[in-house]
C-alpha cells in the first residue's frame, strides 16, 4: 500500500512589498500563477491531498489553487501569529490521519518535486521531522540550521541568533516534513517566546528533539526554494525558471538560436527539430509539433481556461512577426507569414497566409491561397461568425471576407473585393467597383486649372 500524504501549502503572507492589488502567490511566473507551480511539484512527488492555508479575503487565492486541483482544501488562518500558527490552520485536513506531512508555501515557484520527494522518503525511512536546508553565501535573514555532529538539533531565527550562530551558512528553506502521527502533538507543543513572539514552524525541531524523536535534515540548492516577496524577486524567479524551461526544449531537440530571447510557458509543447529564431514568446496553451520553422519575433497564446490551444503541425513555417491566437490550429506544412493574425481557425495542410492578414473564426481548405491584406470580417459588434474557405481557394490581395460566408473548394476571389455572398466551387467572385477611364482627363483638368 501507499503512504498517504497531505501538503500543506502556506499562502498567508501579506505580499505587500509586491504593490499590488493582487494576492502575491496569484503572481504569475511562466504563465502560471506561482501557487499553481508548487501544488504542481507537490503533485508530481505524489503528494495527492493538499491543503492550501490563506488569509483573510483570500477568495481568489482559493479559487485559482481549486482550479487545477479541485480537490485542494481551504483553510483560513485569520490572525497572522506565525508558521506554526498557519500550519495549525490546516488542524481539521492533519487529524484526517496521513503517514506523512510536508509543508510547502505559495509564494516559492521554483521548487521542484525532487526536493519534496527527498523529504518524504526521509519520512517513509522513519524520520519524525525533516527540514529541508541550503548552504547560503549570504545567509542573512534566514533561519540557520544548528547541527550538532551531523544532527539537526535546532532552528534558530535570523532575530533569536547569537553572533556566532550567525556566521552559520546553513539555512533553514521553509520546506518542512512532519510524520503524520506526530504533527498534531509537535505543533502545538510550540509556544511564541521568541524575539518576534510568533509561533515558530522551526520550533518543531528542538520540541522534537527534546522527545528523542528522530530530526533530520536534507539538503536542497539555495535557487529551488527562492521566495518572492517583490517585483525583482518575481523577475529572478521567471528568469530562472525560463533557463529550465529552455534547457528542457533544448535537450528535447529544438534549436533556440538565441535561447535568452524565447519566451516559454509551464505547458509550451515543442517537438523535435523545430528551430526557433530570436524573440519569441510562447504564453500558455501552445503545442508546436517536430521540424517546424518559427521565425524572429512570433507571438503564441492559447487559452487554457477555454481549452483553445495554439497547436502547429509538421513542417509548417511560421513568422517573422506572426501572431497566433487561442484556437489556431495549423495542419502540416502551413505557411503563416510576416503581420498575419490567426485566431479560432483551423487551417489546411499546406495553406498559404503569408502577408499583413487577419483569419479569425474560419476553416481554410487545403492549399488555400490567401492573398496578402485579407481580412476575415468576423465581427459585428454583437456577434462572431464564421468564414469557410474551400480547398485550393485563391482569395485575391485585400479582399474583405464579410462573415458568415462560405467560399467554395478551388473559387478565385477578385483582390480587393468585400465578398458578402456564399462563392461557389471553382467560380470567380469579383465585388469591387468596375475600373472606369477617361481619356485625357487629367491633362484638360491641369489645363483649365492654369487658365483659372
Ligand atoms: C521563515 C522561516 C525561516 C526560513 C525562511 C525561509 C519560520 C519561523 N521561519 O522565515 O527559518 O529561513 O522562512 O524563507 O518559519 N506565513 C503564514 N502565516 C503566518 C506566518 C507566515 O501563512 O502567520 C507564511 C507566509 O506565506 C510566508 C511564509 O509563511 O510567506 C514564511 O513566513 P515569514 O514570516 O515570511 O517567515 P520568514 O521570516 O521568512
Ligand atoms: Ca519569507
Amino acid at each position: 500500500m501507499t503512504a498517504s500524504i497531505l501538503g500543506i501549502l502556506l499562502a498567508a503572507g501579506e505580499g505587500t512589498r509586491m504593490r499590488s492589488r493582487s494576492p502575491k502567490v496569484l503572481h504569475h511566473v511562466a504563465g502560471r500563477p506561482m501557487v499553481g507551480h508548487v501544488q504542481s511539484a507537490m503533485a508530481e512527488a505524489g503528494i495527492a491531498t493538499m491543503a492550501l492555508v490563506v488569509g483573510n479575503g483570500a477568495e481568489k487565492v482559493a479559487d485559482t489553487a481549486k482550479a487545477s486541483y479541485p480537490e485542494t482544501q481551504i483553510f483560513v488562518q485569520s490572525e497572522r501569529l506565525g508558521t506554526a500558527h498557519a500550519v495549525l490552520a490546516a488542524r481539521d485536513a492533519i487529524e484526517q490521519g496521513f503517514d506523512s506531512i510536508v509543508i510547502g508555501y505559495g509564494d516559492t515557484p521554483l521548487v521542484t518535486p525532487g526536493l519534496f520527494m527527498s523529504i518524504i522518503n526521509e519520512l517513509q525511512t522513519g524520520a519524525d521531522v525533516v527540514v529541508l536546508g541550503f548552504h547560503s553565501e549570504n545567509p542573512t535573514g534566514y533561519g540557520r540550521l544548528i547541527m550538532d555532529q551531523g544532527k539537526l538539533t535546532a532552528i534558530r531565527e535570523e532575530k533569536d541568533a547569537t553572533p556566532a550562530e550567525r556566521q552559520i551558512t546553513f539555512c533553514n528553506s521553509g520546506i518542512m516534513g512532519l510524520s503524520g502521527p506526530r504533527a498534531l502533538d509537535l505543533l502545538d507543543a510550540i509556544g511564541n517566546e521568541n524575539a518576534k513572539g510568533e509561533f515558530y514552524l522551526t520550533d518543531a525541531v528542538a520540541v522534537a528533539n527534546a522527545g528523542g524523536l528522530d530530526v533530520r535534515s536534507v539538503e536542497g540548492k539555495e535557487e529551488d526554494t527562492l521566495g518572492v516577496n517583490n517585483r525583482i524577486e518575481l523577475a529572478a524567479a521567471e528568469a530562472c525558471l525560463q533557463e529550465r524551461l529552455r534547457a528542457k526544449v533544448m535537450e528535447n531537440g529544438v534549436t533556440l538560436v538565441d535561447p535568452n530571447s524565447t519566451f516559454l510557458s509551464y505547458d509550451t509543447e515543442i517537438g523535435a527539430d523545430t528551430i526557433i529564431e530570436p524573440n519569441c514568446f510562447f504564453a500558455p496553451g501552445v503545442k508546436i509539433a517536430e521540424d517546424v520553422t518559427i521565425k524572429a519575433n512570433c507571438y503564441f497564446e492559447g487559452d487554457t481556461k477555454k481549452g483553445q490551444f495554439v497547436t502547429v503541425a509538421s513542417g509548417a513555417v511560421i513568422g517573422p512577426f506572426a501572431r497566433l491566437r487561442p484556437g489556431a490550429s495549423l495542419m502540416s506544412d502551413v505557411k503563416v507569414g510576416n503581420f498575419c493574425e490567426v485566431k479560432n481557425a483551423s487551417v489546411g495542410r499546406g495553406a498559404k497566409i503569408n502577408h499583413l492578414t487577419y483569419i479569425g473564426d474560419a476553416t481554410l481548405g487545403a492549399d488555400a491561397n490567401i492573398g496578402a491584406g485579407t481580412i476575415t470580417c468576423n465581427y459585428d459588434g454583437f456577434s462572431k461568425y464564421i468564414t469557410e474557405i474551400g480547398e485550393g481557394a485563391f482569395i485575391g490581395s485585400n479582399s474583405a471576407l464579410v462573415a458568415p460566408v462560405s467560399i467554395g473548394d478551388g473559387a478565385y476571389i477578385a483582390s480587393g473585393s468585400v465578398i458578402t455572398d456564399n462563392v461557389s466551387n471553382d467560380a470567380l467572385a469579383v465585388g469591387r467597383g468596375r475600373q472606369v477611364q477617361k481619356d485625357k482627363w487629367a491633362a484638360e483638368m491641369r489645363a483649365k486649372r492654369k487658365d483659372g
